[in-house]
């Protein structure tokens, strides 16, 4: 294809042009521009109202685009080194679901790394695929899941030949990436689809410091959120498809299952605007965020009782390269967990960082930080350290491991369940999932046994009153397993 002009947006153009002419809507949304929902119009601006517009001929239509949106689909294929790019207004979350729908058909093996995030799940429930589970390394001094190896994959193969696609995380939310050009290899040789969940990645392709990407080395698939890490609105993401494993009108036919009719100009606009963004300036932005994270690692890493990881986890298991504007902080030398110290830093410093787990914080350092916002996080960092003991022998705490599956999660979906107070269910087999978010891992999906372990966990989980999602039980004082009363 010729090289297209990335300073073009053509979807942002055609809804400026709508806004510019003043066009009588008689068209829902039924806001009219704003007129209809005046408090917020006040809030944000008649621009924002203005622009949130519906499908239509100059506009195009997301669900089957042949004009503006498709053109700016073409230039974000192009900007990331992809065939095809089909916007996505439900997050990565669709992209995901949309990827195993594709790829796997009802009863067909999918191997899939146990950290995967929830969208999987719902992804395996609606395709019928049969997980088969790859357990990540872990990394014993964090305490947290990093990629997986070669090895791992390859006996997966060889213990189920016939599988259908495999699913790589790149990278995962702490920011390692596995060794994903000889995966792709080894699931390339295998003809098993290979299917990349890039929510944490989308940044990537745009600066040569960061782990290579799905379409780099000639992965299938990839789902990207554009919002979380390269800039667009929250939401917003892309799904990325080359090679000739699943055919893009396959691939289109899927994701109009669950896309909404009615998909929001303002994300898909800011898609556009991200996209020119990466491609023209997406280099010198994200030499500064690089700039700015490394400063913060290395002085964080100045405080005693403090570990910020960096490149130097490379070639540990599961670790092939790393994403350095993940800035992942160990804080278990100060005595403690990573949910209190997100609390600290909200209740006492005003600062919200993107998630904790038992052992680290992890700040997101990206393309619209300011050197004033990474000294204050310094700042209270360091203070926080100067009023706690350091203490020597941090305690560790895992996620269970390898939960063990008994029916599929479809089968469970789908089967009837009873409700158990989360002390006696021990033995059962889940009815749900049960998951931190974030990161939104799960520690017991539908379908697999509970045992006592895994409740451990959860108490304490609830005892650092994270935020725990996935059960019909909000507090998850009971749990949904299979059986009848
Ligand atoms: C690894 C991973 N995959 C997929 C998703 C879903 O992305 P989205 O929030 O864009 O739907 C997330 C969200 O946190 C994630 O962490």
């Amino acid at each position: 294809m010729a090289r297209l002009d990335q300073l073009k947006t053509p979807l942002f153009d055609a809804v400026k042009n709508y806004v510019d002419n003043n066009v009588i809507p008689f068209h829902v949304p039924g806001h009219k521009k704003g007129a209809g929902l005046k408090e917020l119009r006040e809030y944000i601006g008649e621009r924002a109202l203005q622009m949130d517009a519906n499908g239509m001929e100059d506009l195009d239509f997301a669900n089957n685009p042949t004009g503006v949106i498709y053109e700016s689909e073409k230039l974000m294929a192009q900007a990331f080194g992809a065939e095809h790019a089909f916007f996505l207004v439900n997050g990565t979350t669709a992209g995901v679901q949309a990827m195993i729908m594709s790829a796997v058909e009802p009863g067909e093996k999918i191997i899939i790394p146990r950290n995967a995030h929830k969208s999987t799940i719902g992804g395996i429930i609606l395709s019928g695929a049969m997980p088969v589970y790859l357990q990540p390394e872990i990394n014993d001094r964090l305490g947290v899941a990093m990629g997986i190896t070669e090895e791992s994959l390859k006996k997966a193969i060889k213990e189920n030949p016939h599988a259908k696609a495999v699913f790589i995380i790149n990278p995962t939310y702490y920011g390692a990436a596995s060794d994903l050009k000889s995966l792709v290899r080894i699931a390339h040789r295998h003809e098993m689809t290979v299917l990349v969940d890039e929510a944490h990645g989308a940044h990537m392709s745009f600066h040569s410091d960061f782990p290579l990407t799905a379409m780099e080395v000639g992965a299938d698939m990839s789902a990207a959120s554009i919002h979380k890490t390269a800039g667009s609105m929250t939401q917003s993401s892309v799904l990325l498809l080359r090679g000739n494993m699943v055919a893009p009108e396959k691939l289109k036919q899927v994701l109009n299952l669950t896309y909404t009719s009615s998909a929001s100009y303002l994300l898909m606009c800011s898609l556009d605007i991200a996209r020119k963004q990466l491609a023209t300036e997406g280099s010198n932005l994200l030499e500064e965020a690089l700039n700015l994270a490394r400063m913060a690692r290395d002085e964080i890493n100045k405080i005693e009782g403090l570990y910020a990881f960096g490149k130097e986890i490379v070639g540990t298991p599961g670790c092939f390269d790393f994403d350095e504007t993940k800035l992942g902080i160990n804080v278990s030398g100060l005595g403690y967990t990573g949910y209190e110290m997100e609390a600290k830093l909200r209740k006492e410093y005003n600062i919200q960082i993107e998630l904790s787990d038992m052992n680290n914080i992890l700040a997101i350092v990206s393309l619209g930080d300011k050197e004033e916002n990474m000294a204050t996080l310094i700042n209270a960092l360091k203070d926080i350290a100067s009023k706690t003991e350091v203490i020597e022998h941090a305690k560790t705490v895992y996620i269970p491991q390898n939960p063990k599956m008994i029916v599929s999660p479809r089968d469970a979906f789908y089967s009837q369940k009873k409700k158990v107070p989360l002390e006696s269910s021990v033995g059962e087999i889940s009815g749900e999932m049960v998951m931190a978010y974030p990161p939104g891992i799960p520690v017991i999906c539908m379908g697999e046994r509970i045992t006592e372990e895994i409740v451990d966990y959860i108490k304490i989980l609830k005892e650092q009153r994270c935020q725990l999602q996935g059960a019909a039980d909000p507090y998850i004082d009971s749990i949904m397993v299979l059986g009848s009363d």
